[in-house]
């Protein structure tokens, strides 16, 4: 308890640090505090607060699926003692009220809060629904608008975005103790009954009106998670009677629980919290990083510019002549000015971040930095002369990145006179929006290198996971695999829009073939024409994508690839010409073309992943089997309400997956390595 600024009012202090989470002992202490204050008659209203950093931020998640979540008080009856307490209770909210957090605040007969405090119902992001009155109370404080649009997105908003709402009964920019004991104070003077959210009603046409429309908008991905339409449901009844309401409510939250999208939701939120944990043995100090520099200053040097500068480091941005530097400085100021224009970002925000930065042509400016990451072109050659002239002039310490997609990061370091000091941070496109980050240990790496580059990882915002140095690391390595499985579907009978549509109707964000036309194909070309030389012959292998290159069919950027993008047309066109060559390809390898379902189509792309996840897994790339989900959600648009590949593999029944997994390598054909039963164990234990 706080000393209250009246003695009339009872101020009680959530404090459960760091974020008042609502363990069953805090939820316990709240109750146990209202019958105080219910029982001292020299108490006429109550305050309920928080800290600075939180009002709450919800449910304790260390509880869930013990008994302690579901034992009483539960918090429906903590907002319920609250709701018949004898005296006003007004919520003081600060920090972020967020979840059940929100929810007790909304179960108050009044709320104040400072102006920043930031608020949100993100249950929406572990496949549930707010489950203790916010999908009811919300609506009928906020208005309906905004209670969809908060508790759709799962997005926080500030309280100062909010005052012209009933949700606040005052914002304020100082003195948010006073003010609510102001409100609490005038409440009690006007008398019983207190003003309470559950007595106001919404108009049951526009409710019917904005979810119906809401409904009809879900899309495709929206649709794959019940949740959404649960939401729908709950905020459908919030115009009735709050008692039905609430049960509806109940229902469908209870209902989510046990579905695999909620749970797989929840194990992403671990498994991200888990990849940036490194094995114990390397679990050592970083080194400090305050001062970074980027070396070629193209797409993703350019990115990786824009992520340090926003993380508020001192950035050097090196180039090979002043062409090129001006371009990369114009595709940086380019970012922030349509930040501003989106409204994203202040102006003097931008400004600060961009005065950060250091653009030169000159190598000496590295003499001094912490950390260097090269981005030049991917060619072996050009990044090895890049790494001696770092060797030459960075300081003894620093810690040395190559970008790399599929380079040997040993062979990098080897040209150095510090291979302890290098290793593989490897960006994804674009780098100031994409979250993952592998983190990549050459052979003799040190421990603290590793480290500064998870904890590099962390004040970038970034998801790191720590990967081998085997071609294409997990994701690309993974990706490689799914995507020539979908080349063998090409052959064996599908056509690419086929193909698309069956894994976006899985719920990736795009099928494989439009990735590759917007990606462009003549990344996959050279790779395939480097490998041509030493390709076993007996190995299965679809020619397409090279013929297609060579018709000069590079994607998007060509206006053709596997599909045509016709100008002025936004959708694109499937094109005889692509389907001549597989019909082609097919005859060639003596295949008699047939129909694949949706179902065979998903299920082989996935197979591919989990065979490819199970013999990396096996060769020591991935630290975890939650790394490779991970890997596959942040970089790859794998749906994250599956899980992953390796989630969605130990959902499968085993039998089953070990039939289709032998078939697999039969369709592979010679060369094709598959997992064995120990290693899918060893991956799926
Ligand atoms: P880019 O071609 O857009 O940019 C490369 C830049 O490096 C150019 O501006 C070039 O002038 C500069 N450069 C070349 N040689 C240099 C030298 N000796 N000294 C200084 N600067 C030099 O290439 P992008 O796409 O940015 O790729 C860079 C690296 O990032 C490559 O290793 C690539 O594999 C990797 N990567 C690319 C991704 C992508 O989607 N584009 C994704 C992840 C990694």
């Amino acid at each position: 308890m706080l000393a209250s600024p009246n003695p009339e009012v009872s101020v009680i202090t959530l404090d459960n640090p760091p974020l008042n989470s609502l363990s069953h002992a805090l939820r316990s202490r709240i109750v146990a505090a209202i019958e105080a204050v219910e029982a001292d008659p020299a108490v006429r209203a109550v305050v309920l607060t928080g800290s600075a950093r939180a009002f709450s931020a919800g449910a304790d998640v260390s509880e869930f699926g013990t008994p302690r979540q579901l034992a009483e008080p539960i918090l429906r009856s903590v907002l319920e003692r609250i709701r018949t307490c004898t005296k006003p209770v007004v919520a003081a909210l600060d920090g972020v009220a967020l979840g059940g957090g929100l929810e007790l605040a909304l179960a108050c007969h009044a709320r104040v809060a400072s102006a920043k405090a930031k608020v949100g119902l993100p249950e929406i992001t572990l496949g549930l629904i707010p489950g203790s009155g916010g999908t009811q109370r919300l609506p009928r404080l906020a208005g309906i608008d905004i209670a969809l649009d908060l508790m759709r997105s799962g997005a926080p908003r500030s309280a100062d975005q909010l005052a012209g709402t009933r949700l606040f009964d005052r914002v304020v920019d100082a003195g948010l103790i006073e003010a609510a004991s102001d409100v609490a104070r005038q409440l009690a003077e006007a008398g019983a009954p207190w003003p309470h959210a559950d007595r106001l009603k919404l108009d049951a046409e526009q409710v019917d009106t904005q979810v119906s429309l809401a409904r009809q908008r879900l899309n495709t991905r929206q649709r794959l998670q019940p949740a959404y339409e649960a939401l729908l449901d709950a905020v459908g009844a919030s115009a009735g009677p709050i008692d039905e309401g609430l049960a509806v409510e109940r229902s469908r939250f209870l209902a989510l629980i046990g579905t695999h999208q909620a749970q797989a939701l929840r194990y992403q939120f671990k498994a991200e919290r888990d990849s940036h944990r490194l094995p114990q043995t390397l679990q050592v100090e970083p080194r400090p990083v305050a001062t970074l520099a980027v070396i070629g200053a193209g797409t993703m040097g350019a990115g990786i510019a824009i992520c340090a500068l926003d993380a508020s480091l001192d950035v050097i941005l090196l180039e090979q002549d002043e062409a090129a530097l001006a371009r990369g400085r114009q595709r940086i100021s380019d970012h922030y000015a349509s930040r501003v224009a989106a409204g994203k970002l202040g102006v003097a925000t931008a400004e600060a971040a961009q005065a950060r930065l250091h653009a030169t042509c000159d190598w000496q400016a590295l003499s001094r930095v912490d950390v260097v990451i090269e981005a030049v072109f991917e060619e072996l050659a050009v990044k090895q002369e890049v790494f001696r002239r770092i060797d030459a002039v960075a300081r003894r310490g620093a810690v040395l990145a190559t970008n790399t997609s599929y380079l040997d990061i040993d062979a990098i370091a080897a040209v150095t006179s510090r291979p302890q000091d290098v290793l593989g941070l490897h960006f994804f496109s674009p780098a100031q929006v994409m979250k993952l980050l592998e983190v990549i240990r050459g052979a003799e790496t040190r421990a603290d290198v590793l480290a500064t580059g998870m904890a590099l990882g962390k004040i970038l915002r970034k998801v790191p996971v720590l990967c081998g140095n085997a071609f294409g690391f997990i994701g690309n390595r993974i990706y490689n695999a799914y995507r020539r499985q979908c080349e063998f579907m090409l052959e064996d009978g599908a056509w690419p829009e086929q193909v698309d549509q069956a894994l976006t109707d899985f719920g990736f964000a795009m099928g494989p073939f439009a990735v590759a036309d917007l990606s462009g194909l003549d990344i996959a070309w050279r790779m395939r024409r480097a490998q041509a030389a030493t390709r076993d012959p007996r190995e299965r292998h679809v020619p397409v994508l090279e013929q297609l290159c060579e018709q000069g069919r590079l994607g998007q950027k060509s206006g053709a690839g596997y599909y045509g993008y016709p100008e002025g047309k936004r959708a694109p066109e499937t094109d005889a010409t692509v389907r001549d060559l597989i019909v082609q390809a097919s005859a060639a390898r003596g295949i008699q073309r047939r129909a694949l379902t949706t179902e065979e189509i998903q299920r082989r792309a996935l197979l591919a992943m989990v065979n490819e996840a199970a013999c990396l897994f096996a060769d020591g790339v991935a630290t975890r089997p939650s790394d490779i989900d991970v890997v596959l959600v942040q970089g790859y648009g794998f749906p994250r309400w599956e899980g992953g590949p390796v989630f969605w593999a130990r959902r499968q029944d085993p039998a089953r997956l070990a039939r289709e997994l032998g078939r697999l390598a039969e369709e592979g054909g010679h060369g094709m390595r598959l997992a064995d039963a120990t290693m899918l164990a060893a991956l799926l234990d």
